[in-house]
């Protein structure tokens, strides 16, 4: 048997935390416990999951105060003699385990993670460089760990996150894409990457270790270049960065 305290709110009401124990084995994942709470125990406790397979990102919650995939995270890996299960924090609680994603949508929309082709762009020429970064990246999952575990985002809503800063950053350094100048200023901008004050909550937080931070300090080095004339934005964004 398991012991799990468990983060419950309704809205309207006040949180607090509710005590279960669940049938559980260590090779267990958080998220079968939860299934097995749900279906025999308590089927009012909320919370969010799809795949089963850490693909989807939507299981993601604070695993004895650490962001982790429920899904991806085995009981011996967390088992003490209680495990907490809380939602993210820096965004609102909507029930239970699961909270309101929306500004993090949104900030991910201002980031532009969307080419604007050229209507040359079947040309571009792509290297292995340029492929290298959009696979390392396309490795996230927007599972919002790393958004959670930065102080940034829940102190300044307006702030994009390093998801998000990520995501520009790969389109970025896409040469068929032609927004270069609009997105640099955005992820270069007042709520981008300049504003991260180096709490580096996002460093561990990845479930699948993209480390965004990594692109974060590249905005930053490769907007000053531009901006100091350093490099030509155009010749920057040819290439997979690090220019
Ligand atoms: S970088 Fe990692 S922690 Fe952040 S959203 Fe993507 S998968 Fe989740
Ligand atoms: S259920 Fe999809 S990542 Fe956990």
């Amino acid at each position: 048997m398991q012991k799990l305290k468990i983060f419950r709110y309704l809205p309207g009401q006040d949180p607090y935390w509710k005590d279960y124990e669940v049938e559980a084995g260590p090779d267990d994942m958080v998220l079968t416990l939860l299934n097995r709470i749900r279906e025999t125990i308590d089927s009012t406790l909320a919370y969010r999951f799809s795949c089963r397979s850490a693909v989807c990102g939507s299981c993601a919650m604070l695993i004895n105060g650490k962001p982790r995939l429920a899904c991806q995270t085995r009981l011996r890996e967390v088992a003490g003699e209680v495990v907490t299960l809380a939602p993210l924090t820096g965004m609102k609680v909507i029930k239970d385990l699961i909270v309101d994603m929306e500004p993090y949508w949104n900030n991910l929309k201002r980031a532009m993670p969307w080419l604007e082709e050229a209507p040359d762009s079947k040309d571009a020429v792509i290297t292995s460089k340029t492929t290298d970064l959009q696979e390392s990246i396309c490795a996230c999952i927007l599972c919002a760990s790393c958004y959670a575990a930065c102080p940034e985002t829940g102190a300044q809503r307006s702030y994009l996150g390093p998801h998000a800063i990520m995501e520009g950053y790969r389109i970025l350094h896409d040469p068929r894409d032609t927004a270069a100048k609009k997105r640099l200023d955005v992820l270069a901008g007042p709520d981008g990457a300049w504003h991260c004050d180096g709490a580096f909550g996002c460093i561990g937080a990845c479930p699948w270790d993209v480390s965004p931070v990594k692109y974060l300090a590249k905005v930053r080095t490769e907007s000053m270049a531009v901006r100091f004339g350093k490099v030509k934005l155009e010749e920057l964004c040819k290439e997979g960065g690090d220019k």
